[in-house]
């Protein structure tokens, strides 16, 4: 039986409760990781543990829960800081999720800085939520959108994007790892080329931070954005990176209690950064939550995270390839690519083989991935999508071609 090089799958696998369940009377095989991923027990015991003992609302009282909470709060804060080396506290804002961090920078920052007539770069592979906000901000603005195209292996067009610098774009705002093709944008040679075009950059790493290491200081972008339920984390916990000069200068997007210093009859004056864009009682658990996913993946080291997915792309991408019929989407090069493999098999609508493969125990995901554009530029209106995280395994991936085969032989392909 073959094995990860880099995890021990086996013994991941003992920290993950769900994976127990039997689905349809079958072993749970959980590839819908770009979807959200399922919570080691140390993530949901610090949730527990929050609230058995230390709950209260941070920020707000001199008593000892209150001080307690505010500890967990800001003690969650210092381990992204380093996990996606911030060069200080002040630049991680937190958020309910990669979505809302976007449209933290599209209200806060966009509609302040994007003119009449300015270029938005973004790519023709990016989510809806990297799309979206930036439609808005260029309709109120009356600014204008182009589309970096994609390759028929699925990378992009290095061409097209630098001809688009060449038209000194205000912003340029990309993915780092595609939901839908797998493919891994260079970042910091996105960044770099925006930086010398004048651009502020926006990197979307929904799909990166959890699956490799990230480096904001060396990819050099403005921004950055990444939701913590992707990273074994809880939903309604999400990050915004900024760089300290940017954020510095930003207005609120949020108002209300704990990001003002001082309110009187007359006007505001605004809290310090972080917590300038933290309006309301805050997602402690959240952010301890996600404190604990961030523990547990350095327990495991992302460079082995990193390793073990290639491993698992590598061999569906091969399995895959002899199965008659299939047509697999994104780079065939596992080095230029995420554990995300999009296909599509014969004619069977991605969603009747969802259903089928989830009698088998095995889920996937099946659609549009909510990024249209993608599939619209590739003459797709759906495809079958199977993604894979730290406890997925060699037999997981062969769980996926078995179920396959049963499609095939239902539809007779
Ligand atoms: N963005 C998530 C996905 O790609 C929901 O599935």
């Amino acid at each position: 039986m073959l094995k990860s090089q880099s995890l021990d799958v086996e013994q991941v696998r003992k920290d993950f409760p769900i994976l127990k369940r039997k689905i349809h009377g079958k072993r749970l095989v959980y590839l819908d990781n770009a979807a959200t991923t399922q919570k080691p027990r140390s993530v949901i015991r610090s949730m527990v543990d929050f609230y058995s003992k230390h709950n209260a609302n941070p920020h707000r009282g001199v008593h000892q829960l209150s001080i307690e909470s505010t500890e967990a709060f800001d003690a969650g804060r210092k381990k992204v800081v380093s996990f996606i080396n911030a060069s200080a506290f002040e630049e991680i804002v937190y958020t309910r999720g990669a979505t809302e961090s976007l449209n933290l920078v599209r209200y806060a920052w966009g509609s302040r800085h994007i003119k009449k007539g300015d270029l938005i770069v973004l790519t023709i592979m990016e989510h809806h939520s990297n799309i979206v906000p930036w439609q808005l901000l260029a309709r109120e603005v009356g600014a204008r959108i182009e589309y970096v195209g994609v390759t028929p292996d699925g990378s992009l067009r290095f061409e097209e994007l630098e001809a688009l610098m060449g038209q000194s774009p205000a912003l340029v705002a990309f993915t780092q790892s595609s939901n839908v093709l797998g493919t891994i944008n260079d970042a910091q040679k996105i960044c770099s080329m925006g930086r010398r075009a004048g651009a502020t950059t926006v990197v979307d790493a929904a799909q990166s931070v959890p699956h490799m290491q990230v480096d904001v200081q060396k990819i050099g972008c403005d921004f950055l954005a990444f939701s913590g339920h992707k990273m074994l984390g809880p939903t309604g916990i999400g990050v915004l990176y900024g760089r300290k000069e940017i954020l510095a200068e930003m207005e609120p997007f949020l108002s209300g209690g704990d990001m003002i210093k001082e309110v009187h009859i007359s006007g505001a004056r605004w809290n310090d950064l972080p917590y300038k864009f933290e309006a309301g009682t805050q997602n402690v658990e959240g952010a301890v939550g996600l404190g604990a996913a961030i523990d547990y993946l350095n327990s495991l080291g992302m460079d082995k995270v990193r390793s073990h997915e290639e491993q698992l792309a590598a061999y569906a991408l091969e399995q895959m390839g002899s199965v008659p019929g299939i047509t697999v989407y994104g780079p065939k090069d596992v080095s230029l690519r995420g554990g995300v493999v999009s296909f599509n098999l014969g004619d069977i609508h991605p969603h009747d083989l969802a259903s089928i493969l989830d009698e088998e125990g095995v889920a996937i995901r099946s659609g549009m991935h909510c990024a249209q554009p993608l599939l619209e530029s590739m003459g797709l209106s759906a495809t079958s999508r199977a993604s894979f995280y730290v406890y997925n395994s060699y037999d997981d991936v062969d769980a996926l071609m078995g179920a396959l085969s049963k499609a095939r032989r239902i539809f007779c392909l």
